[in-house]
């Protein structure tokens, strides 16, 4: 039987695939950080070669996209070395890789929704340290899988729809910036693409998912204060600059999901439909 190695298991991302692999059944290891430090090539080798899964699902990453401007070195030693160590431990081993990626790696200076061949050019140190992650491992396995999405949500960790919907139900202004295009990726639907690859084998390569559809932080927040019966006129759109982020955020970095629509994968729902359905979930969270 197929065993999977899931690393990052404890985000946002990570939770919702352990509870599909254990849902669907997958004999599977997920170590916490604190088990395997996946910035520490020996242990990590160790690791691989004692368990030699059929199946690495990294959703493990330095994910503060502001504090990899300053602390670049060690986003790097996540998102970049270790991840060309994985390849390397899986191409040695004979494992398979699904590898997450992000719509940082494009600057969004594009008007059309940006494809698997699209030109990279981050704008900021988290987006090229994943950038370098996506080229090691490529470089060390060719036949991985790396899945590029953006804007992610779930019901654990820290995120915007949590941030956003913990206002709205105290009533509560939100200033929002409305001048970030993209889409939000409900990482249930995410972590069932992510099994999709495992169950279906497609060609090896970069995807694409997101959720389907365009719009705005400011038009999410809206749709979030409408839905838990919040006024969205206390929400109101301010631009990027006004937050004076560290880090630079592109703003447009709509995906193109046509080569994985194609692939015959796991569907991809509109981002209203997966959040109204999230929601409830998020909201009881927070109470
Ligand atoms: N969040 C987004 O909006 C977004 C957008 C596009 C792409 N992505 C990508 O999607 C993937 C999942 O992101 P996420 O938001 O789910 O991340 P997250 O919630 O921040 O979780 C990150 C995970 O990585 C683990 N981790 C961090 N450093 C580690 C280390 N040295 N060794 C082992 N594990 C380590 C963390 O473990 P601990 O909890 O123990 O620290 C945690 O389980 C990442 O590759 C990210 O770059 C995210």
């Amino acid at each position: 039987m197929n065993q999977i190695l899931l690393l990052g298991g404890s985000g946002i991302l990570g939770s919702e695939v352990l509870r599909l692999i254990v849902l669907e059944g997958h004999d599977h290891v997920a170590p916490t950080s604190t088990d395997l430090d996946i910035g520490d090539k020996k242990e990590l080798f160790k690791f691989i070669s004692n368990l030699k899964p059929s199946w690495i699902i990294n959703c493990a990453a330095w994910t503060n996209v502001d504090s990899a401007e300053t602390s670049f070195k060690e986003a790097r030693e996540i998102n970049s070395i270790a991840v060309g160590n994985l390849g390397t431990a899986a191409g040695l081993f004979g494992c398979k890789v699904i590898h997450i990626s992000t719509d940082y790696v494009f600057d969004g200076e594009s008007s059309k929704p940006y494809d698997e061949s699209s030109p990279v050019k981050p704008v900021n140190k988290y987006g090229e340290s994943k950038l370098q992650g996506e080229n090691f491992l490529l470089l060390a396995a060719p036949d991985s899988y790396v899945i590029r999405t953006s804007w992610l949500y779930g019901t654990s960790g820290k995120n915007f729809m949590k941030t956003i919907a913990g206002k709205a139900i105290k009533n509560e202004e939100a200033r929002v910036v409305n001048d970030q295009i993209g889409s939000p990726t409900s990482a249930r639907d995410l972590a069932g693409a992510i099994i999709s690859i495992v169950n279906n084998e497609p060609k090896p390569g970069i995807y694409n998912y997101s959720n389907e559809g365009s719009c705005s932080w400011f038009e999410i927040a809206q749709r979030i204060y409408e839905r838990v019966g919040a006024n969205p006129a206390l929400v109101s759109p301010i631009s990027s600059d006004s937050l004076n982020l560290i880090a630079n955020r592109p703003r447009y970095s709509l995906l193109s999901k046509e080569k994985w629509k194609s692939s015959g994968l796991a569907m991809v729902p509109r981002w209203e439909d997966s959040l109204d359905l999230m929601l409830p979930e998020i909201v009881a969270e927070l109470s």
